[in-house]
């Protein structure tokens, strides 16, 4: 895996427990990298018998630029967070994160999407990546909503051929119940908070913190406040997304259920468990 910063990540335990599971022999290291380095460590990583990279922040454009083909996804979202070679040598860009979201609201969480009203805090690249799947699931409507309004007309007017998807200011949020708030914006890394509508929560609505921490992000400590129905960090959805990839690199799916067990025993009441 390829970042900057990357310390803390938790992917390297992840890809190593689907190993185990998959009987896979499997090397999963952290590679910091230099801004102006990327692709030279890419290149010499694949050169020296790398089999497939996970990418992350700040180089997930340039993965973009780096790579010989895009998938659909990973060409919508303008951001590869998965880099294998195909049989051709031909190296591919893959972007697992809105597949991964997906897997955990409905597999996991059990979370329907048909039908249902979506709203997006936040219209950075976490949003890109996960607008074009969410459309594809047919919710009743989509709203992306951003401190930057303009962020957010982009991305709405970008994927407004794949379903119902509108955009406002953080101000302009209608005073409505949602049936799932998906939180995506960066505030909480720097220890603020985004000011939300009570009225978004309704009783049956469930609060989803893209970002995956131990203990309640501010918004999650904010949904419980006002009683969301479910309150969830973005574990899931790293989980999910790093199966797929693991996938992508070795042709097997590894069990994320038992690895939920493994890495949050106390979500084991899950019903799929
Ligand atoms: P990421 O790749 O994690 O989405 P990003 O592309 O830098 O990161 O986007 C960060 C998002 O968090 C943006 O939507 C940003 O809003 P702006 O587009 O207005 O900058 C949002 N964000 C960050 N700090 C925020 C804050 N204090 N209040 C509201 N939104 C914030």
């Amino acid at each position: 895996m390829i970042g900057n910063p990357i310390e803390h990540s938790k992917s390297p335990d992840i890809h190593l427990l689907f190993a185990d599971q998959t009987g896979e022999q499997l090397n999963y290291e952290k590679i910091l990298v230099d801004e102006d380095k990327f692709s030279q460590v890419v290149s010499e990583f694949f050169t020296n018998g790398g089999k497939g990279l996970n990418v992350t922040v700040p180089f997930k454009n340039d993965a973009c630029e780096f790579v010989d083909e895009l998938t659909e996804y990973a060409k919508n979202a303008g951001a590869v967070n998965t880099i294998f070679k195909n049989e051709h040598g031909k190296y591919i860009g893959a972007n697992t994160d809105g597949i991964g979201l997906l897997r955990d609201l409905k597999k996991t969480l059990r979370i329907p999407i048909a039908n249902k009203k979506i709203l997006i805090v936040g219209a950075g690249g976490a949003t890109q990546g996960i607008v074009e799947p969410l459309l594809n699931e047919n919710p009743a409507e989509l709203i992306i909503a951003n401190r930057t309004v303009n962020k957010a007309d982009t991305i709405a007017e970008q994927f407004k051929d794949f379903g119902n998807v509108k955009s406002c200011a953080l101000n302009e949020i209608p005073n409505q119940p949602f049936d799932l708030v998906l939180h995506a914006t960066s505030a909480g890394l720097q220890g603020n908070n985004v000011e939300l509508p009570v009225e978004i929560i309704g009783p049956n609505t469930c609060c989803y913190d893209l970002l995956y921490s131990e203990q309640d992000t501010p918004f999650m400590q904010w949904a419980r406040s006002h009683n969301a129905e479910k309150v969830v960090d973005g574990f899931g959805m790293l989980l999910e997304q790093a199966a797929e990839a693991f996938y992508l690199w070795r042709g097997m799916r590894p069990d994320t259920g038992m690895a939920y067990h493994y890495f949050r025993p106390e979500l084991v009441q899950k019903p799929h468990l």
